[in-house]
């Protein structure tokens, strides 16, 4: 449920006019270690039931909100990491974070607004605690760096409308202050009034070129070559591929859903990932604007493994809002322990209904690297079947040479034969 951009500009030039929105802080602390820091103006339009009919009431968050020490936590191994900051006579706002490979994201919104609130909710034929909890809400950063999005954002959460909008937070935060490295959101790159991005970095360059242009046909993507070093620093896995994206997602500038392919230019590719014992991960990310991620799973029993996940965050300047796309139970690059695997041949792998990836020209290696080489490849069924067309027309050919030859050999006995008989 998205509010036209629009529409939300609008209602938070509204609110700026009547000086009911400002900007808020907010922090979550471990011990003395802050893990999460937020700073927005959030404003919420709600809509209620009275006995007279259906209204809207407009709710801004106060710099009074505070973090509440009960529902906030930094996160551990198990649980996301969230911050609950509460206002007014029960009323809260909540973000949950998650991270995955070199990425964290706001994976969900949570509102709980009380409408026993008669100054707010006047009239409401309801009373108490009402609370909503919105679908994925597209903010997502690099790792060690601060999201900004000076635009508004406006996320559907049940019966209401949240909108952020001069947003600079970080979670899984290294130090106790705001990264200086920054990851911009798309709206802003695209904005002509948005303010230019003020530091530049190292190791996050904040993207400059907008998210891909629509294109028709890309073609067959690149080869790239990507590889995954362990804790030890030490090469643990190795992938070459041509890797191109069929994604549909709703777009904002032809109002509709479109498909889209992608090719992932390796030039402008950069990975990542880990190594375990029956597990590794792959993370390729473009330019901040799409990572992919790809779990390989080893049955240490049967000493096979296979390709288990692929995840997809993407966040491309025409999308109405950051696309999220994972599936866990996948089945495919079905290999062996000490073996690479190899498919020449273009494979379609269908991760959901909105995505799936073509791969060209891929061999990869995610367990039991021990040089910088392949090991022997074990090849797809399509390349064996392709494989066995020059052997089939080699044959055939060797078979035809063949009676050629027999026919030849008759007839020249038969000639000779008759020779003799003049
Ligand atoms: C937190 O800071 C105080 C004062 O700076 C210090 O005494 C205390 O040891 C610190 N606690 C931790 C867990 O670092
Ligand atoms: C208002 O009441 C109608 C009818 O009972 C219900 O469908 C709707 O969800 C209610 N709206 C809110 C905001 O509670
Ligand atoms: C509140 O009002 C709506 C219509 O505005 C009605 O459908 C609903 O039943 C009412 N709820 C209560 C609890 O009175
Ligand atoms: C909801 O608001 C009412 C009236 O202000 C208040 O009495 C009540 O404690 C609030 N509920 C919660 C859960 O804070
Ligand atoms: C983030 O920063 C921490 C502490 O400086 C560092 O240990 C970690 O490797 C960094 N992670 C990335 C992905 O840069
Ligand atoms: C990393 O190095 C440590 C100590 O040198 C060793 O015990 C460990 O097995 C190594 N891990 C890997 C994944 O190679
Ligand atoms: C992209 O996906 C759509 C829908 O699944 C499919 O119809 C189309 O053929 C795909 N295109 C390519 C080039 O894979
Ligand atoms: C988008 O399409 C919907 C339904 O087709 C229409 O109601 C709406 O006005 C359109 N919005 C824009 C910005 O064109
Ligand atoms: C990648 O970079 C190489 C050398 O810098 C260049 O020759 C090549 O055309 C680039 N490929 C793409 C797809 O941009
Ligand atoms: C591993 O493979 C063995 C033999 O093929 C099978 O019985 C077992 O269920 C597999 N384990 C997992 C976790 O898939
Ligand atoms: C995930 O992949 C499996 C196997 O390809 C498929 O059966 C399942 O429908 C997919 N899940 C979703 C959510 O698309």
């Amino acid at each position: 449920m998205k509010v036209p951009r629009a529409l939300a500009a609008l209602s938070v030039a509204w609110l700026a006019v009547f000086g009911r929105i400002q900007a808020v802080t907010l922090e979550v602390k471990e011990g003395n270690a802050t893990c999460i820091e937020v700073e927005l103006s959030a404003s919420f339009s709600i809509s209620y039931n009275t006995s007279g009919g259906n209204r809207t009431a407009q709710l801004a968050l106060p710099d009074s909100a505070a973090a509440v020490a009960g529902g906030s936590s930094c996160g551990t191994a198990e649980s996301a990491a969230v911050l609950l900051a509460a206002f007014g006579p029960g009323h809260t706002l909540g973000l949950v974070f998650s991270t995955r490979g070199n990425v964290y994201n706001v994976s969900l919104l949570t509102l709980q607004y009380n409408l026993s609130d008669a100054s707010v909710f006047p009239e409401a034929n309801r009373s108490g605690v009402v609370t909503v909890v919105s679908g994925p809400v597209g903010i997502w950063a690099a790792i060690n760096t601060t999201y900004r999005c000076v635009s508004p954002l406006a996320i559907g959460v049940g019966e209401a409308t949240a909108t952020l909008s001069d947003v600079r937070l970080q979670a899984f935060m290294p130090g106790n202050d705001l990264s200086p490295e920054e990851t911009v959101c798309a709206a802003d790159q695209n904005s002509t009034t948005a303010p230019p991005t003020t530091t530049p970095s190292t190791t996050a360059p904040p993207t400059t070129t907008a998210a891909p242009a629509p294109a028709p046909a890309p073609g067959t993507p690149v080869r790239g070559s990507y590889t995954v070093n362990d804790n030890n620093g030490t090469l643990c896995l190795l992938a070459q591929m041509g890797l191109q994206l069929n994604v549909s997602y709703f777009s904002r500038t032809q109002n509709k859903t479109v498909q889209q392919l992608l090719n992932l230019n390796p030039n402008h590719t950069s990975s990542s990932g880990s190594c375990e014992a029956s597990s590794a991960s792959l993370i390729l990310t473009q330019e901040q604007t799409t990572t992919l991620n790809f779990t390989f799973t080893m049955n240490t029993t049967a000493k096979k493994y296979h390709l288990s996940g692929i995840s997809l965050l993407a966040d491309w300047s025409d999308m109405s809002g950051a696309l999220s796309a994972s599936n866990t139970s996948l089945d495919y690059l079905r290999s062996t322990l000490g073996h690479s695997y190899m498919c020449n041949a273009e494979q379609t792998l269908l991760v959901v209904p909105a995505f799936s990836l073509n791969t060209f020209r891929l061999q990869v290696q995610p367990f039991g690297v021990t040089t910088d080489q392949f090991s022997t490849a074990e090849e797809c069924q399509m390349d064996q079947d392709q494989m066995l067309i020059p052997i089939i027309v080699g044959a055939a050919l060797a078979g035809l040479v063949l009676i050629v030859l027999v026919a030849y050999l008759i007839g020249r006995k038969r000639s000779h034969a008759g020779y003799q008989t003049i």
